[in-house]
């Protein structure tokens, strides 16, 4: 098969340490399964940006630096102060500037000229997520007529919202120089179309077959998985080793675990306040429960992220205020990365997960938590509704994030079920896992991408203005 170009703003280079998110994870098999070149940020920002490329094995990983102006412009600005909040949802944090708008076009054509430089006529190119939108757009425009494909890992809005937007009109059409467009549920993709239908009048019956010139840009459902087996193998093991066993003998009683990067979209205060209202309720369970939540730190220059880390610090410090005694702290709040294995055996040694975002595209902490539990004696997920996750896991505790009476009321019942109910939630969340295990994902995508299926495509003409 032809390479793949992998496309991101973010590059995972093997045995340089982790960077917590998601996707890191999501495209491991498909490295591991194909030639790639993985292409994006160093991760470094620099007055004159270079860039480098390392060998791996059959991959490779070419990775630039930023310029400050554009970390500020293109990383905090448009992508993490514009973008990131309005796809999720929240149009009252979101800061428009004329000034990030042209920093993230600069970056996006950036990163076209340096795909340029290695791109081959038969590589397939993969471009991930929000801030490289406008990346086949740019290629195009180069003169490139490669397979290219998007696929976005956060949710999308209903154009309601993402009309809000200054310039959507000029950025979200730039997607129909995608061939195939992946999104993580089909209530994202049924946005875009809705968008499509609203803003440029594409009957919805055509919406998911649309293009641009001879091209025929088709949409689909994609939701990112975990590498269930391998991730339930690791979590077995890591549960013996000293280090999870040393944190299993410092907590008296149950644990409860939450693990989220340092964002507003997770809800961690909300959650940490529906702890607090159930240990008011429920006094015999005081002592006898600890809630760890393992939060690294993420986007610290944005005003929003600081903020959000003083509002935790200081719910968390209200509770074990509040509650804790010589002997016992409700609340144990890390700010650190833990290695996969660490993670794996923790979510094993929990009895109950408590994933709760506002919104989220997928969230591969509830897949992993699901992962990694014994079959025979397992813990039970609380799950927010607004996660792309709970689209398949219709059995874990469904919960509305907003309600932290209701979330109370959930760690209430998961800490009281008995173990038939949690073996047999269990089966099912674990069947899902499989239908939709992370080794199937690229290769779903990719073939939808391939050159076969152009020759499906219709080629409505014109249907998209780029
Ligand atoms: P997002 O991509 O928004 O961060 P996800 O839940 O989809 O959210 O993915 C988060 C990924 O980052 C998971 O694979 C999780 O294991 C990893 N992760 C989160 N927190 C940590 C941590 N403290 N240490 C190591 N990995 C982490
Ligand atoms: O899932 C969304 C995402 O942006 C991923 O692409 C990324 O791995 C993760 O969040 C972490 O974000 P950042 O790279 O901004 O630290």
């Amino acid at each position: 098969m032809a390479r793949v170009i992998l496309i991101s703003n973010r590059v995972a280079i093997p045995k340089r340490g982790t960077h917590p998110g998601g996707l890191e994870v999501a495209l491991k098999a498909t490295l591991n399964k194909h030639t790639c070149v993985w292409l994006g940020w160093s991760g470094e920002v620099n007055e004159s940006p270079g860039t480098q490329t390392i060998a791996e094995g059959k991959n490779s990983y070419v990775i630039t630096d930023l310029r400050p102006e554009d970390f500020d412009e293109y990383y905090n600005g448009f992508a993490n102060r514009v973008l990131w909040p309005i796809f999720h949802y929240r149009l009252d944090l979101a800061e428009f500037s004329r000034r990030d708008l042209s920093g993230y076009l600069r970056v996006n054509e950036r990163f076209a000229d340096e795909v340029l430089k290695l791109l081959g006529p038969d590589d397939i190119v993969w471009v991930h997520d929000y801030h490289l939108i406008p990346l086949a757009k740019a290629l195009r425009a180069r003169g490139r007529h490669n397979r290219i494909g998007f696929f976005l890992h956060i949710p999308l809005p209903p154009p309601e919202s993402l009309t809000a937007m200054p310039n959507h009109e000029a950025l979200i059409p730039s997607l129909g120089d995608y061939d195939l467009l992946g999104f993580q549920t089909d209530g994202d993709a049924a946005n875009f179309a809705r968008y499509l239908a609203k803003e440029l009048g594409t009957p919805s019956h055509m919406s998911l077959r649309l293009g641009t010139g001879d091209r025929a840009m088709r949409i689909g459902t994609f939701p990112v998985g975990v590498e269930t087996r391998e991730f339930t193998r690791m979590a077995r093991r890591s549960m013996k080793t000293t280090f999870v066993q040393r944190v299993v003998d410092s907590i008296p009683g149950f644990l409860m675990i939450g693990v989220d990067r340092l964002d507003y979209s997770k809800g961690i205060t909300l959650r940490l306040e529906a702890y607090e209202r159930f240990l008011a309720a429920h006094s015999e369970w005081r002592g006898r429960i600890t809630y760890l939540q393992i939060t690294p730190k993420s986007r610290s220059q944005i005003k929003e992220y600081a903020e959000m880390e003083a509002a935790v610090n200081a719910a968390a410090g209200r509770i074990n205020g509040t509650y804790s005694e010589a002997s016992w702290s409700p609340v144990r709040y890390v700010n650190r990365p833990y290695s996969r294995t660490a993670l794996a055996g923790m979510y094993r040694a929990a009895h109950v997960g408590l994933v709760t975002p506002m919104r989220d595209g997928m969230n591969l902490v509830a897949k992993e938590y699901v992962a990694a539990q014994d079959p025979d004696d397992p813990g039970v997920l609380i799950l927010s509704r607004f996660a792309g996750a709970a689209d398949e896991f219709r059995e874990a505790l469904l919960v509305n994030p907003y309600d932290p009476d209701a979330v109370g009321a959930a760690i209430a019942r998961a800490v009281t079920m008995p173990r038939e109910e949690r073996m047999g939630r269990h089966r099912e969340l674990y069947a899902a896992l499989l239908r939709n295990d992370i080794s199937k994902w690229g290769d779903k995508f990719l073939k939808a991408l391939g050159p076969q299926e152009r020759e499906r495509g219709e080629r409505i003409r014109d249907s998209l203005v780029s």
